[in-house]
């Protein structure tokens, strides 16, 4: 079937539904709604016979629903309506929430009704809950309708007759207002969830030091405290505030709206001028972003850095949690990321605020590769990435470097650094790609700038396996699929074989020259007289909304639609 995906931008959730579709056998395009008449325009080129719309930000025009069925995926249960759906269940503490996909018609999310699906929540921030059980549910829901719309025999439910609470009308937007933070009342509980249901957006705004700071990347502390709001510790990039019940929340990032560097930054970073006044915590009290364990001969580590963003510090620490971890009695370590993101490579908000962003890319690219050339050369162990989240760049060619990539079902990859400005990449790809997938299937993951589901990534030898639907029981089937792997007869042979391909493939022709070949293409995307990497990475950092869809994603803008946009 011809399915249009009209969204506000191509986020985390249309992207995993792109991929669903397309692996169910589906045409699927994509238009970005810029305005009534792109979109009209969009429909008379592609002629879908359906539309879904999985993220948009104002209503579909009468002249689209009156003509071809919409679908939009609300996140919210049925008879929830209106915007910052997801901001008000956290912020009022729902036990249960839902995604729902009803018919778009003159009524804002008043459609009838062809699917829902609910979950439980988690406490989490609204970014996760979204990337996680927002966008699984979207997912089935959403594939539920359209076997419903194929079968022609559907009759969807309308909301007034099936739903109770269809007469309270939609909900308003959250204003600053709705989250603000009372330190001197509010207990950590209470603050966590303010600051969860702002984050990634817009965040909470606060007086901090005198200034009118956005708090992002919450998570509690149970032993520090101290006078309610002060900052009584700093540790790596997040500040400590005592909250009301002598308890306190690390804030790991900052967003100062009138600096010119009006985005997210490490909250020390922004602090900088007052950091030193603040006793440092070595430990970190009860949050860490480096975390390393053992089972029965397996480690385990767990980085999951805010956004998926690595810059060169934690390149370096990484780095260095990762060689302890080759210096003990295991004989498998797991790459774990985090459970939103696995890694999005290079930390971009941190070379956009650089002096020389040029100096700071250089540097973070050079610390990505000697954190891929450690895990390459890990002799003593087998290496495995874990892929519990999604992947991004320079991200998916890092937990490439590991023996093995192993990955949740739900898992979607951008294996390729085109759109970031026509950046070559680095993390040894010329090298792991080809001997991963085979020279054909490297150079067509690197053109085609999709997104891809790991199914698609299993069949072209990036990924090696993909299991568990859900992120806990992927991360327990990756621990016992490990300790099989180690406890095998066949355990050591496989550790010689693959010591001795390593061997082998260094004198074929070293990684240092891979490496060198790499960078000196990407000391020109740094250094050269092309633009287009700053440009592209400061419309990514500032939000920059695109003006018009990218023909890879707009099949019906290419001349010829046979014709691949790099063909
Ligand atoms: N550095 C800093 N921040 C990053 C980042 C990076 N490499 N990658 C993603 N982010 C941030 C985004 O700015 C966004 O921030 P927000 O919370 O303020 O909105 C957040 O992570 C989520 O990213 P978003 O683009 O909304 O997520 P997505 O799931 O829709 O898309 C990617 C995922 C990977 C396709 C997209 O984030 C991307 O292209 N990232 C850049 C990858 C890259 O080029 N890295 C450098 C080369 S190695």
């Amino acid at each position: 079937m011809k399915i249009l995906l009209l969204v506000h931008s191509f986020n985390s959730l249309s992207q995993r539904l792109f991929v669903e579709l397309r692996e169910n056998g589906h045409e699927v395009s994509v238009e970005f709604d810029i305005n009534d008449q792109t979109s009209i325009e969009a429909i008379e080129l592609f002629q879908p016979e359906l539309i879904i719309a999985p993220f948009l930000k104002r209503a579909i025009p009468e002249e689209i629903w009156h003509n071809t069925t919409c679908l939009i995926v609300h996140p919210g249960p049925p008879g929830d309506r209106g915007p910052s759906a997801l901001d008000w269940a956290i912020l009022n503490g729902e036990k249960e929430w839902g995604v729902t996909v009803l018919e778009a018609n003159d009524i804002m999310d008043g459609g009838d009704i062809w699917a829902s699906q609910t979950f439980p929540m988690r406490t989490a921030s609204k970014g996760s809950i979204y990337r996680q059980e927002v966008t699984d549910a979207a997912v089935s829901a959403t594939l539920q309708a359209v076997e419903y719309f194929i079968s022609g025999n559907f009759q969807p439910q309308p909301q007034n007759q099936f739903v109770e609470n269809f007469n309270m009308g939609p909900h308003q937007l959250m204003t600053q207002q709705d989250r603000s933070i009372n330190w001197g009342k509010d207990s950590q509980e209470l603050v966590l969830r303010k600051m969860n249901s702002a984050d990634g957006f817009p965040g909470v705004l606060d007086d901090l030091c005198g200034r009118e700071l956005f708090q992002y990347d919450a998570h509690p502390e149970n032993v520090l405290s101290g006078e309610p709001g002060s900052i009584i510790a700093y540790s790596g990039d997040a500040i400590c505030r005592a909250t009301s019940d002598g308890k306190a929340v690390w804030i790991g990032h900052l967003r100062d709206k009138k600096s010119s560097h009006p985005f997210k930054l490490p909250a020390t970073t922004v602090l900088s001028e007052i950091i030193n006044t603040i006793p440092r915590s070595d430990t970190g009290g009860s949050y860490r972003e480096i975390s390393y364990r053992e089972v029965d001969g397996v480690g385990i580590l767990s980085f999951p850095f805010y956004n998926g963003a690595m810059g060169q510090e934690k390149c370096r620490e990484l780095r260095t949690a990762y060689r302890e971890a080759k210096t003990r009695d295991t004989r498998a370590i797991i790459l774990l990321g985090g459970e939103d993101y696995w890694s999005n490579g290079m930390d971009l908000n941190r070379i956009e605020a650089a002096d020389s962003p040029a100096d700071e890319s250089w540097e973070n690219i050079n610390a990505m590769d000697d954190l891929a050339l450690e895990i390459m050369q890990t002799e003593r162990q087998i290496t495995i990435s874990a892929l519990q989240g999604n992947a991004g760049a320079g991200g998916v060619f890092l937990a490439r470097a590991a023996d093995l990539l192993w990955a949740r079902t739900g898992v979607v990859l951008n294996p390729h650094y085109k759109d970031m400005g026509n950046l070559y990449g680095s993390e040894y790809w010329s090298y792991l790609l080809p001997r991963y997938a085979g020279t054909n299937n490297a150079d067509s993951i690197m053109s085609q700038r999709l997104p891809m589901g790991v199914r698609e990534a299993n069949r072209l030898g990036l990924v090696d396996n993909l299991y568990g639907n859900d992120r806990d029981q992927f991360v327990e089937e990756t621990i016992t699929r490990a300790l099989k792997l180690i406890n095998h007869d066949d355990f050591n042979r496989q550790l010689e074989e693959k010591n001795a391909r390593r061997e082998k493939d260094e004198t074929i022709r070293p990684l240092a020259s891979y490496r060198e070949e790499e960078l000196d293409k990407m000391r020109l995307n740094f250094y050269g007289f092309d633009p287009s990497y700053h440009i592209a990475r400061y419309n990514f950092i500032h939000k920059v909304h695109k003006s018009r869809t990218p023909v890879t994603l707009a099949i019906h803008r290419r001349v010829n639609p046979g014709i691949k946009p790099d063909g």
